[in-house]
This record gives C-alpha cells, sequence and structure tokens, in this order.
C-alpha cells in the first residue's frame, strides 16, 4: 500500500474502465484530428493538481499561458511574466500530465528580438518539460517559426488579438473586422503555416474569419473568441471553471462554480475553527 501524502495526492484516480484507452497527444495528432474533422479541446493549466485534473478530463492540450501573469500572479496584463516562472510552471504541469500535449507559451521579452533569442528561451521550457511553445505574431514572426521548429521545437503560432500587443492594439479588441484586418489574419495564418508552425491560436476574431482561415490553412486552428468552426478551442481555466468570480469576456463559457464553492468552503472552515468544531477528534492522533 502506498503511503498517504501528507499535502495533496495527484489526480486520485487511474482511467476507469468506462473510459476510452488514450494516447500520449503528439503534435501530429492534432493534424490527423483536423483531417478527420474531430473538434478538441485545450485549457490553460499553471499547476500539478490542475493539470492531473484536466489530463484525467481528457483535454487534448494544456496550456502553460503567460495569462498567468493576471490569474495566478494578479497584473492586469501578461506582459510582466518571465520566462524562469514560466519554467517553474511548465515543471509542475508536466509532472501532473499523462497524456495532454504540454505548451508553453513564450513570455513578452523572451523571443521578439531574434530567432537565436527564441531559441535560447525555448530550450528553456522545453528542458523544464515543455513539448511544444506557444508565441504570439503571424507573418514577421515567421523566420522564428521556421527557426526553431528546425531546431526540434515544435511552434503553435497565435494570431489575431495578440494580449502581449495589448498597447499597440489599442486595448482589448477584436481584430480582423473589415476586408483589410481579416486579409491580414488571413495572411498571418497562411505564414505561419508555411514556416512549419503545427497549429495557431485564433484569439478575439470574427467567427466567419476564424471559419475561413480554419478551411483554407493546412494546420490546426484553435479558437478563443473565435467561432466554433475552429478545429480546436482553448480557455482559461479560472474563467471557464468559476474560480474567477468577475466579469469575464463573452467568448467564456462557465462550466462549474468553484469558486463560490471555494468561498463558502472557506468561510465554512473559518467558522468551524472558530467554534472548535474543527478539528475534531477523527482528525487528531
Ligand atoms: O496565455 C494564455 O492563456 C493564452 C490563451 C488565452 C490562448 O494565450
Amino acid at each position: 500500500m502506498t503511503e498517504t501524502p501528507l499535502y495533496g495526492g495527484g489526480s486520485g484516480a487511474e482511467p476507469g474502465p468506462a473510459q476510452k484507452p488514450r494516447k500520449k497527444v503528439r503534435t501530429h495528432h492534432l493534424a490527423e484530428l483536423k483531417e478527420r474533422g474531430e473538434k478538441w479541446a485545450m485549457l490553460t493549466s499553471y499547476d500539478y493538481m490542475t493539470a492531473s485534473i484536466f489530463d484525467e478530463a481528457g483535454v487534448t492540450a494544456l496550456l502553460i499561458g503567460d495569462s498567468a501573469a493576471n490569474t495566478v500572479y494578479g497584473f492586469d496584463s501578461t506582459l510582466p511574466m518571465e520566462l524562469d516562472v514560466m519554467a517553474a510552471m511548465v515543471a509542475a504541469v508536466r509532472r501532473g500530465t499523462t497524456y495532454a500535449l504540454v505548451v508553453a507559451d513564450m513570455p513578452f521579452g523572451s523571443y521578439e528580438a531574434s530567432p537565436e533569442q527564441a531559441f535560447e528561451s525555448a530550450s528553456k521550457l522545453m528542458k523544464a518539460g515543455a513539448e511544444a511553445v506557444k508565441l504570439e505574431g503571424g507573418a514577421h514572426m515567421a523566420p522564428t517559426i521556421e527557426f526553431l521548429q528546425r531546431r526540434g521545437i515544435p511552434v503553435m503560432a497565435h494570431v489575431g488579438f495578440t494580449p502581449q500587443s495589448v498597447n499597440t492594439l489599442g486595448g482589448n479588441r477584436v481584430q480582423g473586422r473589415g476586408d483589410e484586418a481579416s486579409d491580414r489574419i488571413r495572411a498571418d495564418a497562411k505564414a505561419v503555416d508555411a514556416a512549419g508552425a503545427f497549429s495557431v491560436v485564433l484569439e478575439m476574431v470574427p467567427s466567419a474569419v476564424a471559419a475561413q482561415v480554419t478551411k483554407e490553412i493546412a494546420i490546426p486552428t484553435i479558437g478563443i473568441g473565435a467561432g466554433n468552426e475552429c478545429d480546436g478551442q482553448v480557455l482559461v481555466w479560472q474563467d471557464m471553471s468559476g474560480l474567477n468570480r468577475g466579469r469575464v469576456a463573452r467568448f467564456v463559457k462557465r462550466y462549474a462554480t468553484i469558486g463560490d464553492d471555494l468561498l463558502a468552503g472557506a468561510q465554512q472552515y473559518v467558522a468551524e475553527v472558530a467554534s472548535g468544531e474543527f478539528p475534531g477528534p477523527e482528525h487528531g492522533f
């Protein structure tokens, strides 16, 4: 019998008999899913416990997003995220993951200067346990995508609204409205495909534009605020689970209310400690 851990306890369950046997997800499997017209889900994860739960739930890819700057560290943009902080989260997520593809975001300032800078940063994330990296940018990042891909680092691109460029994009705005803007998104998606990216995130892009891009390029598209014709979808886990009890973007659907549940649990704990109800005799030695 294994010893009960003092803190935490892993995912808690092996896949039961009702679950389909699963294979470790690799980048080429996403291409196969696109060919077969099967849609799939990606979620962000920044730690071991959520990674093991999402992995068990059948999430195809886990993204250690630089959105952790907002959701974990409380900043108001993703710009302050540091590479070594990302690497520590990547290592934790990888330890909690058996099947899902582990994708790590390249934080702002870690890759834009040159392909060489990008390789140095990406290699740190890969050594920490990432199986692919994600970077923001379309046609102008194509040489970097090709440079990384040729050196053994699969790249997920990210076009449309790119949060690291919030200051040049003029705030959190839908991208690709109007003919010129939608042509730019289509050109960006084609450029990252041609450069060797294995997939591309389309963020806050009109559904019709995302649908067109999804048909036009060979690699899978992953939508966030980009309609339901993308090959995959991604959400930030604190938003979809309701851990975030505040306002969420229009593209978020809440699938749970764990923020409310956690609040109620913490309130009960506080009350039971105050009243002396906890710990009971069964919690003592
Ligand atoms: O950082 C992140 O979580 C992301 C997703 C929202 C796509 O880039």
